[in-house]
């Protein structure tokens, strides 16, 4: 576990308009930073950081956050990393605590620091080695490419990291996939006469290799076991290289092998990644659509390349948001995407890209490949195979548009196919727009206390005495976020040091929805002190009828005799305002 003052710490020290700034050229308007959200496509900026409440908020798309926040969608790193990065950027070292667990988990031996080593090695070898310039010249690449992807060459020794490591026998560099020991005890190199393509996280960390052989022998391709570094199923390949391209053209093509990503660059298509020889993943599907509004697989036009592809339509189904999009390209049986580009050139492959078949007609077509559409039973069938996809879609107009689809080639309604298959309306998160007016006085509170968590000090302490586990959530994120303001004494705590302590627990979701619901219209200043005291009016006075019920209660049980002085006193005192009331 981080404490959590460190977060607080590391809050305090970054500013979040540097830090974005850095990613997202932002200009000054008014009292806020704007930008094109990076998040989503447009052309007006709808992006906004603030300095004094270190948040950032999109007004189109509702995108939000903190720092942290903003690296883990912007890079698709985890909290973790994003708090590592953030303290590298701030010079603070990550407390001891954490470097302890981390050597617990035997995770603590620099595997980047030593990735990194190996990958110069290996390119260092192969700008000495005829034999791996002429492979790579072979394949069409020049100089320019073999660099920005950092092709390398593992020569034909049994102990080439010997000459790149000190200590050969360091554990650490089995830990990281590049040295094995036999059975005998004997170490020697993983990758022996390869080229070598290593593979780049989003921090720029070369987390694993993946080594081709130069001529026909097997395996083609040897690839890093999972480590620490490397989890197969959620990383791709050439996304840092590809971002640039990535935003430019607000589409990914994804391709199926490390030649086909670096032949695609060479010819200037930029915006190319490859999964890992694995199937595309969900987590593949939610990391790409973070960098592009689009997603295009481009596989092969063989069977392998066919059943890819259906792979990643059914893995892709439920990550596809609404104004997003997915298309599918096969290229003509035997090519690849090095081999067509490299026949027929850029605007060629382009054109491939731009007319990619829609999700919902690879779906259909597909499905119809496979079913009698002459018999009555095949349509059905039809209908039957399409459930399980269309239960997963999250964009209700993607759904309504296959529905209609699979209508016309069933022959049933599409009231029919929705009975059918069971699909319910598909609640989208409503649009951060509109205020509620009828907001309940713990929500008041929650965006009084956001707004200008000063207040805090003001407030009757005691006025939170009634909220128990059983009221609302809204009233026990005020309680919580009460406690949290007046435990920062020292400052003012921007939203993103009172966001970061409710991360995780019950009251982040309300937190985060009023944050930003302020973002956007903020309560007005003049109002501030009467809504604050209309707040504290309502609660005192929910606080005198909870009393009251409590001594009328006893009163039942005991008599009136059954209370203390100090109870009638002010048992007597509640009933007369309560009479006052009602006249
Ligand atoms: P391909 O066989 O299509 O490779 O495998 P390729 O990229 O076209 O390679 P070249 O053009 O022959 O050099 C596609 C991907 O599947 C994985 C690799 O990631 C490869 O890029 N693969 C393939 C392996 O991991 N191991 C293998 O033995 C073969
Ligand atoms: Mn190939």
């Amino acid at each position: 576990m981080i404490p959590e003052s460190f977060i607080q710490e590391l809050l305090l020290r970054i500013d979040i308009v540097d830090l974005i700034d850095g990613y997202v050229p932002l200009k000054k308007a008014g009292a806020n930073y704007v930008a094109c959200c990076p998040f989503h496509n447009e052309k007006t900026p709808s992006f906004t950081v603030s300095s004094s409440k270190q948040f950032y908020h999109c007004f189109g798309c509702g995108a939000h956050g903190t720092a942290i926040g903003f690296l883990m969608e912007y890079s698709g790193i985890g909290f973790v990393d994003a708090l590592k990065e953030l303290a590298n950027r701030a010079g603070v070292p990550i407390p001891q605590e954490e470097e302890r667990a981390r050597r617990d988990k035997r995770e603590l031996p620099d595997l980047a620091g030593i990735m990194a080593a190996a990958a110069r090695y290996y390119y260092k070898q192969m700008t000495c080695s005829e034999r791996a310039i002429a492979y790579l010249k072979s394949r069409g690449l020049q100089g320019d490419i073999v660099k920005k992807f950092g092709i390398g060459y593992a020569p034909d020794k049994w102990r080439n990291l010997d000459g790149a490591f000190e200590d050969y026998a360091d554990p650490a560099l089995q830990a990281a996939g590049l040295v094995i020991r036999n059975e005998q005890g004997r170490f020697y190199d993983r990758f022996r006469d390869r080229i070598m393509f290593p593979i780049i996280n989003q921090k720029g960390e070369v987390i694993a290799f993946g080594g081709r052989i130069l001529d026909g022998g097997e395996p083609k391709y040897l690839n890093s076991p999972e480590t620490p570094l490397f989890e197969k199923g959620r990383e791709v390949y050439g996304l840092p290289q590809a971002r640039a391209a990535l935003r430019e053209k607000n589409t990914v093509i994804v391709v199926e092998g490390y030649m086909d990503v670096i032949a695609l660059s060479q010819h200037g298509v930029g915006n190319a990644v490859a999964t890992l020889g694995t199937a595309t993943t969900l987590n593949h599907v939610q990391k790409l659509f973070r960098q592009a509004g689009r997603v295009v697989f481009c596989f092969d036009g063989d069977g392998a390349g066919r059943k890819a592809a259906w792979k990643a339509l059914e893995n892709s189904l439920e990550a596809l948001p609404e104004q997003k999009s997915i298309g599918f390209v096969f290229l003509p049986d035997p090519e690849d995407p090095d081999s067509f580009i490299r026949a027929h050139g850029k605007e060629a492959f382009e054109r491939l890209i731009a007319q990619a078949t829609p999700l919902s007609e690879f779906l259909l077509r597909e499905l119809a490949s496979h079913s009698d559409m002459g018999s009555a039973e095949g349509r059905a069938a039809l209908v039957s195979k399409a459930n399980p996809l269309l239960n997963r879609l999250r964009s209700p107009l993607l759904r309504l548009q296959i529905v209609k689809r699979l209508a016309e080639t069933s022959g049933f309604s599409t009231q029919e196919i929705e009975r059918l298959c069971g699909l319910r309306p598909i609640v989208r998160p409503s649009p951060p727009k509109a205020p509620r007016r009828a907001y309940s006085v713990w929500r008041r509170l929650l965006r009084l206390l956001l707004q200008k968590p000063e207040l805090a000090h003001r407030l009757p302490p005691e006025l939170l005495d009634g909220v128990s586990p059983d009221l609302p959530e809204e009233a026990r994120a005020t309680k919580r976020l009460h406690e949290t303001i007046l435990a920062i004494a020292q400052t003012i705590p921007s939203y993103a040091m009172l966001l970061e302590k409710s991360r995780g627990d019950g009251s982040e979701p309300v937190l985060r929805e009023i944050a930003a619901e302020l973002m956007e219209i903020p309560l007005v200043e003049e109002d501030i002190e009467t809504e604050f005291a209309g707040v504290v009016e309502c609660l005192t006075e929910a606080g005198r009828k909870r009393d009251f019920e409590t001594l009328q209660k006893k009163v039942a049980r005991l008599g009136i005799a059954g209370l203390t002085s100090e109870e009638k006193e002010d048992y007597l005192m509640l009933i007369s305002r309560k009479n006052d009331r009602k006249l």
